[in-house]
């Protein structure tokens, strides 16, 4: 009985290979962007948007609340948010996470740099396509 189930459990090993490798770094880049976008200092986002799992008391209620946006917007749509809201409000408040000019009241040390690489915008992406 022992060997069979050792024997199931090899098998399983096989067959899962590269994808659940795949699945698993994919669900920690899904983490990753969920704790940038709840961070007060790294991605801002819960500054101005509520974000689900983040108390109301918590959060900002600028911008419209996040859950549901996966539904809302195309993983694209959601990128081009991050990157240029203004293409969706010409006089938007929130800023680029991308580029570094028109920020307003950012502390001395955020000055000059994007607020998020490429590669928390990847992860931020991959988490907000998830609020359905
Ligand atoms: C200074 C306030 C502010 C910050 C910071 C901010 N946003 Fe926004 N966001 C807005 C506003 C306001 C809108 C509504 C559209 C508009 O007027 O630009 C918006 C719209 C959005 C939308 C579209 C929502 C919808 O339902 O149409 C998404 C997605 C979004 N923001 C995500 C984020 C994420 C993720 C972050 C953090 C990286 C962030 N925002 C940071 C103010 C902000």
């Amino acid at each position: 009985m022992g060997k069979l189930i050792a024997t199931t459990v090899l098998l399983l090993a096989a067959v899962c290979g590269t994808a659940c490798a795949q699945s698993d770094s994919a669900v920690t880049r899904v983490a990753e962007g969920a704790a940038i976008v709840a961070n007060r200092t790294v991605g801002l986002c819960v500054l101005c948007h509520a974000v689900p799992g983040v108390p109301a008391s918590q959060s900002g209620s600028i911008g419209p609340p996040l859950a549901g946006v996966g539904a809302r917007w195309s993983a694209e749509q959601l990128r081009e948010h991050l990157v240029t809201p203004e293409r969706f409000n010409p006089n938007t408040v929130m800023p680029s996470v991308a580029r570094v000019e028109n920020f307003v009241r950012l502390t001395p040390a955020r000055q000059g740099q994007a607020l998020l690489t490429d590669t928390q915008i990847d992860a931020v992406v991959a988490y907000l396509v998830t609020l359905k």
